[in-house]
């Protein structure tokens, strides 16, 4: 295949996930003990818009942090990246932090952002190609989880590797090792990471930055019920839950969850689900760690963090990895 902007469409993902696989998560994930959904469905249409909107309250330190710091060091983090290499992004969303490390890198000619939201890739490509006209964006909707299958005419480009917001701390640490490991696979040898990790902070800080005065977190964590709705079955009676994210000081992350206001049962193609009041749906974590931690969950997995860089209250991380 040419490398030309016209014959790159969004790739598709090979096996796409489809509303069987949603039904099947919410099926077993309602059945634990623990009722879960599993955090990649919070971003549909809506959920990745909703994201967008939580970027920009007064609350969410993390997405001006992260910027401040990208801002500061764009050029330290580009200065050793192969020439003609292309830029991988893992979990892009509106690819709009992107932009400073694109700027940062004028011989840039591919960029290639992988997210499960189509609708967020289709808004960053039609962006992107207007800001940076002469560079080409190949879309993937695809689950980062999994090792990226490139196409033909790229799999030998080399490829360095972005993934900020702090994406990395929803997984627990066991999983984080092993994304990290995933993720040294699907770029290319000797390759690099740039990684953005929220630090640890005053509980009071990271809590309202998840129950925000505006109910922006509170709409973003209840459009999962809301998918549900609209996707699988009309189960959930949106006003008989309400949203509350909580610090869970042992394993060091904050924790998402939808409360039940009554007692209720919740009924899914066939099956019932009895839910006390009180008892919760956990949908998503997000765990914080120091410096250090996290250059030592690094290590595990295969990477050396070379170069680490803070914003100037020390809120957020960015570190650049190397495969070791
Ligand atoms: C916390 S947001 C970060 C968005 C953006 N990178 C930023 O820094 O603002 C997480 C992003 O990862 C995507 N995502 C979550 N789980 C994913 C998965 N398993 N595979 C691919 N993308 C995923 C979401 O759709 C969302 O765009």
């Amino acid at each position: 295949m040419e490398l030309t902007k016209t014959a790159l469409p969004r790739l598709e993902p090979t096996h796409p996930s489809s509303n069987t696989d949603f039904a099947d998560a919410v099926l077993s994930g309602l059945s634990l003990k623990q009722k879960t959904i599993p955090r990649r469905f919070l971003y549909d249409r809506r959920g990745s818009e909703l994201f967008e909107e939580i970027t920009d309250l007064p609350e969410y330190y993390q997405t001006r942090a992260e910027i401040e710091i990208l801002k500061t060091n764009a050029s330290d983090f580009v200065a050793n990246v192969a020439d003609g290499a292309a830029l991988v992004e893992f979990g892009s969303g509106s690819s709009r932090k992107t932009e400073l490390i694109i700027e940062a890198l004028a011989k840039l000619r591919l960029y290639i952002p992988i997210d499960v939201s189509a609708s967020a890739l289709d808004g960053a490509r039609e962006r992107l190609s207007r800001t940076f006209p002469t560079l080409t964006v190949l879309p993937i909707v695809a689950d980062f989880s999994q090792p990226v299958r490139y196409p033909a005419a790229i799999s030998s480009v080399p490829k360095f590797g972005f993934f900020p917001g702090s994406t990395i701390g929803n997984l627990a640490p066991a999983e984080a090792i092993h994304l990290l490991r995933v993720l040294k696979s699907s770029l290319s040898e000797h390759s690099r990471l740039i990684v953005g990790v929220d630090l640890k902070k005053d509980i009071g800080k990271l809590v309202r930055a998840y129950n925000d005065a505006a109910g922006v977190t509170a709409e973003f964590n209840l459009n999962l019920l809301q998918r549900i709705n609209r996707e699988i079955e009309d189960s959930f009676d949106i006003t008989t839950f309400r949203h509350q994210a909580i610090f869970d000081p042992i394993h060091g992350r904050i924790e998402m969850h939808l409360f039940s206001l009554i007692d209720q049962d919740i009924e899914i193609l066939g099956r019932s689900f009895p839910m006390r009041q009180g008892e919760s749906i956990h949908t998503e974590n997000s765990y914080k760690y120091t410096v250090d931690e996290f250059r030592q969950l690094a290590a595990k997995s295969g990477w050396e963090a070379v170069q680490t860089w803070t914003d100037s209250q020390h809120l957020f991380s960015v570190h650049e990895l190397v495969a070791a």
